[in-house]
């Protein structure tokens, strides 16, 4: 129907006539001229029409917003001075000689270049939503973020399988979203959280390179971060070790981003252990571009006399630690209050502070703080030092179980870096966090669980820790972080059924229960399973950080809002009694108020 693109006319085409189609933008009377902005995919056109065409004239006057149109005109300069620099089109413009209305359209909700639309009605019009510039982008540059990395994936041999997506629950430690039988009356399938176990088992099948670009389902409390469905690159591979793993799929995303949007990433991305990752930055994806660090104070402070800080201090559970904010005494009451309340959202039970007026003095008159009487000398020198400390910095303060310290530190470490731009200007900082533990200690339950899943290999040496002190047993598995976000993550596997049985006793996996969910992982490790390992990258965060966007929603087409519902379609949503008699389910107890919510 057309030969040009709107975006794709430029000076070039002066004095040729084109046909174009797309939707009125926007449309303007100027005195007797009538201006539409026609926009599609690749951009904006401005198509004049004026009265000497009085049968496009006449129908131009009809022309109301998002209106589908079809034009064909001749390129001509625009007028000396009404040129617009910012468009790419903007040196040029269409005068009519036909135009068509191939169809109207009901008065928007919204005008579509509108910023200001709250998400929920974005959502609802998800399909006008999309047509925003901004949005068209996104999905742009996922299309070409997928494909790169698909290319790479084949250079390097590796074959795309699919994998059931009605199929077992899997074992990456969420909630299923499961699928009633009709066949098999009282049973369900479970949607993926991930195709770990298939792609394991592609292994044993001698694929020997397997990626797929799919679905997860993961029915976990969401966030900016986290939809109910997301997207894997995932991948395994059979007989490469920890390093050539990780060298390879470094490789693609190094490879990826300099072509999507010649990003520059270094040639070997530093890698962190997770201990000392927990230790500085009190997280296992520490945001590398912050400059603020956590520094252990504890065994200063078992005698001090403030007993906040002296319980944690003298428990093998507890944390004592300090984060020096340089130039921090400038901080009002109230910012430290609004740093207050929001370490309480990761369990803090307050935020003691000292704000470095003269470091010479390590008292009442050199620090200012509430703590300083409380403490001895000899610890506040510690502090000073181990903080480097100096006049006019602020020191926050956190003592409590480990986890909530980390927790609290490490987001009030983001916060303060961002807000105060604490940060070493850099763009991108990618980095690898190795050296998992194995487990960890579930208190509540009592028991270990596995960090990563239970499928992740030990580090060569620590397997005999595995029945003795688990706690002590670290992993073969790597993480990549990217600006502080978990962007990818995988493990060498367990291929020998030996070891993958000491696990299941270190997690205490009872022998039928191990049958029952992995039985068939269990007897393939025992067909000559080969040594292999991989990694999953989250396809959507990858593209969220690229386009800058502050939500994962904004880079899918059809999200869900964090009650996982979609606002287009009203999914979740009831069914027929019929459907439900023939799956065998009643419901029970359904308030339809719930139901309506
Ligand atoms: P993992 O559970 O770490 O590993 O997932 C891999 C990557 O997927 C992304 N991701 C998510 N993205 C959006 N919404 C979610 N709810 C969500 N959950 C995870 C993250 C994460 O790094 N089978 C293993 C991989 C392996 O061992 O090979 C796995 O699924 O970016
Ligand atoms: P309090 O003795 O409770 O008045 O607290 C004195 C200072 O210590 C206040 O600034 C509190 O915010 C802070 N504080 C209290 N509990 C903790 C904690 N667990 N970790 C860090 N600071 C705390």
């Amino acid at each position: 129907m057309r030969t040009h693109y709107c975006g794709g006319v430029s000076a070039a085409d002066i004095g040729n006539t084109v046909t174009l189609c797309g939707w009125a933008h926007r449309r303007r009377d100027h005195g007797g001229v009538i201006f539409i902005d026609l926009r599609d995919r690749e951009g904006m056109m401005q198509v004049v029409v004026d009265p000497d065409t009085p049968g496009a004239f006449n129908l131009a006057e009809e022309v109301r917003s998002e209106f589908v149109l079809k034009v064909v005109g001749k390129v001509r300069p625009r007028p000396a001075g009404t040129e617009n620099p910012n468009l790419p089109t903007g040196m040029v413009e269409v005068l009519t000689q036909t135009l068509e209305v191939l169809n109207p359209s009901l008065t928007p909700p919204f005008q579509i270049d509108d910023d200001t639309i709250s998400e929920n009605i974005r959502l609802q019009y998800r399909y006008l939503d999309l047509r925003r510039e901004p949005m068209q982008k996104n999905l742009r540059l996922r299309y070409r973020v997928s494909k790169l990395m698909r290319d790479y994936l084949d250079t390097h041999g590796f074959m795309e399988v699919e994998t059931p997506m009605l199929t077992r629950s899997t074992p990456e430690g969420a909630r299923d979203y499961l699928v009633p039988s009709r066949v098999h009356d009282g049973m369900f399938y479970a949607l993926p959280q991930s195709p770990q176990l298939f792609k394991q088992l592609l292994m044993v099948s001698g694929v020997d390179r397997y990626f797929q670009i799919t679905k997860c389902f993961r029915d976990e409390d969401l966030r900016a971060d986290r939809q109910p469905e997301f997207t894997q690159v995932d991948l395994e591979t059979s007989f490469m070790g920890e390093e050539e793993i990780m060298g390879l799929v470094e490789g693609m995303i190094r490879d990826m981003m300099k072509r999507a949007q010649d990003i520059d990433l270094p040639a070997a991305f530093p890698r962190m252990t997770y201990a000392e990752a927990m230790n500085r930055y009190g997280s296992d994806k520490p945001d590398m571009r912050v400059t603020l660090e956590i520094v252990d104070v504890g065994d200063a402070m078992k005698d001090v006399a403030f007993k906040v800080f002296s319980g944690p201090a003298n428990d093998p559970k507890g944390r004592v630690a300090a984060l020096r904010i340089p130039g921090g005494a400038a901080l009002s009451r109230s910012e430290i209050d609004g740093y207050t309340e929001f370490v309480k959202i990761y369990g803090a039970k307050g935020l003691a502070y000292i704000k470095v007026n003269d470091v010479s003095q390590l008292n009442e008159a050199g620090l200012q703080s509430p703590i300083v009487k409380n403490l001895s000398e000899a610890a506040l020198r510690a502090v000073m030092e181990r903080t480097g400390a100096q006049n006019g910095d602020l020191i926050f303060f956190g003592a409590d179980r480990a986890k909530v310290v980390n927790d609290a530190l490490g987001a009030l470490r983001l916060k303060v870096g961002h807000e105060k731009g604490h940060l070493d200007g850099r763009a991108w900082a990618p980095l690898w966090v190795v050296d998992f533990p194995m487990f960890e200690y579930n208190e509540d339950e009592n028991r270990w669980d596995a960090l990563h899943h239970p499928f992740t290999a030990p580090k060569d040496g620590h397997e005999d820790w595995l029945a003795t002190d688990p706690g002590k047993c670290l992993s073969k598995a790597y993480d990549m972080v990217l600006n502080g976000w978990e962007v990818g993550g995988g493990s060498v596997r367990i291929h020998k059924e030996a070891v993958q049985e000491k696990v299941f006793a270190a997690l205490n996996i009872g022998e039928e229960e191990r049958r029952e969910k992995f039985g068939f992982l269990l007897d393939a490790l025992q067909y000559g399973a080969p040594p292999h390992g991989g990694l999953a990258f989250g396809l959507d965060r990858l593209v969220t950080l690229m386009t800058g966007a502050e939500s994962i929603r904004d880079v899918i087409a059809f999200p869900k809002t964090q009650r996982a519902s979609c606002l287009m379609t009203n999914a979740p949503n009831v069914v027929d009694e019929k459907q439900l008699r023939e799956l065998h389910i009643r419901l029970r107890n359904v308030n339809p108020a719930d139901k309506a919510a």
